[in-house]
């Protein structure tokens, strides 16, 4: 056989201590085009998926050293193959326990070798039909996500012009997420719908969002619609991340104390999404140079969200923070620019707030405004 026939054809172990019907059932299999592979039991079975790639493993219950139920259920945790179960004597005790190991299917012993050639067949269909699947399922979830991504960095872009801080907002707040020990897929959703935060920036005017002075309050009132504008463009979405990211555009600039908005809830009645991403942009906000500041040595930053504990921000969220302060500077430094620091000249909490959305330009840094 060569090279390539056996990299595309299907593989099949047989496993059986009767090696009369191992010889028999390879020679059948062999002819509908399988490479196969023979064991005598389950531990030599486990020997030969260890050394070979294997579709489907046919095999028998009762062996010496180990048996086909046992081999079975360790194929199922620790393999990718399906197995199926030959047996002689099959009654209900036998039956419940090859469907709890796993089986895939079962052929009654004596078998005809035309009914192990449609089992194996079927079993090998739905297996490739069910990778067709998962794999239309991964270029999906990539290209919606990719999709998400341009949108996020088409509505940032006016901000930024670079789409750095989107990525670090994903980093920061999945690695606050790993550190509450939430399972693996919110902490997936939150890397994405993180960036989601300021999508409703896209509906604020050039005018007032680029401002290169002083806001109005009116201005300011019209800034302050973004995340309601971000959780309309996310409303009624289907997919986890998307509704994650909605949450997150609600409550991004909500505050522990209840003092932020849009709806000035307090408390563990913020969306914890909102409040991870909440912490994440201002750390983020004060480590990058503005136009109209330089990013503060990290002593200062450090000192400024000790500071806001219980007040602008989650009390365990700026204990993770500050606790793994190190972390944070290094996932800073890891994309984009402008994160040497300055010389870090203090103002008012309220500015430095501010500029995380940009709000107050460079006139204000002095004046020590709070909006
Ligand atoms: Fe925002
Ligand atoms: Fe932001």
């Amino acid at each position: 056989m060569d090279m390539q026939k056996e990299n595309d054809s299907p593989r099949l172990l047989i496993v059986d201590d009767d090696e009369t019907i191992r010889m028999i059932l390879c020679r059948v299999m062999e002819k509908q085009g399988f490479v196969c592979h023979q064991a005598s039991n389950g531990l030599e079975a486990l020997d030969v998926l260890n050394d070979h790639p294997v579709d489907i493993v046919l095999t028998d219950v009762d062996m010496p050293e180990m048996g086909g139920i046992e081999l079975v259920r360790l194929i199922r945790a620790q393999y990718t193959a399906d197995p199926i179960v030959m047996t002689g004597h099959i009654d209900e005790f036998n039956y419940e326990q090859m469907i709890q190991a796993g089986a895939e299917d079962f052929i009654l012993k004596p078998m005809a070798p035309s009914e192990v050639v449609l089992r194996i067949r079927r079993v090998l269909r739905e297996r490739l039909l069910a990778r067709g699947l998962r794999e239309t399922h991964q270029e999906l979830k990539a290209s919606y996500l990719d999709t998400i991504n341009r949108l996020v960095t088409a509505a940032e872009y006016r901000d930024e012009n670079t789409g750095s801080h989107i990525t670090r907002m994903g980093t920061y707040s999945a690695f606050l997420a790993e550190k509450l020990n939430m399972d693996g897929a919110w902490v997936d959703r939150i890397r994405y719908g993180a960036a989601m935060h300021d999508i409703g920036k896209i509906g604020i005017p050039d005018n007032i969002l680029m401002k290169p002075s002083r806001l109005s309050g009116n201005e300011f009132n019209v800034i302050q619609t973004h995340p309601a504008i971000g959780a309309r463009i996310l409303a009624n979405a289907q997919s986890d991340v998307l509704r994650l990211g909605q949450q997150v555009a609600i409550a991004h600039h909500e505050k522990w104390d209840g003092t932020g908005y849009p709806q000035g809830l307090s408390g563990e009645r913020i969306p914890l999404a909102g409040r991870i991403v909440c912490i994440a942009d201002v750390f983020d906000a004060l480590s990058t140079k503005r136009p109209y500041k330089d990013p503060y040595p990290p002593d200062v930053i450090y000192s400024l969200i000790e500071d806001q504990r219980e007040k602008h921000f989650d009390p365990d969220l700026t204990d993770l923070v500050l606790g793994h302060f190190e972390d944070f500077l290094t996932i800073r430094k890891s994309s984009g620019t402008d994160s040497e620091s300055g010389t870090g000249e203090l103002v008012n909490w309220g500015e430095i707030f501010n500029w995380s959305e940009r709000d107050v330009m460079s006139a204000d840094v002095s004046t020590g405004r709070s909006v």
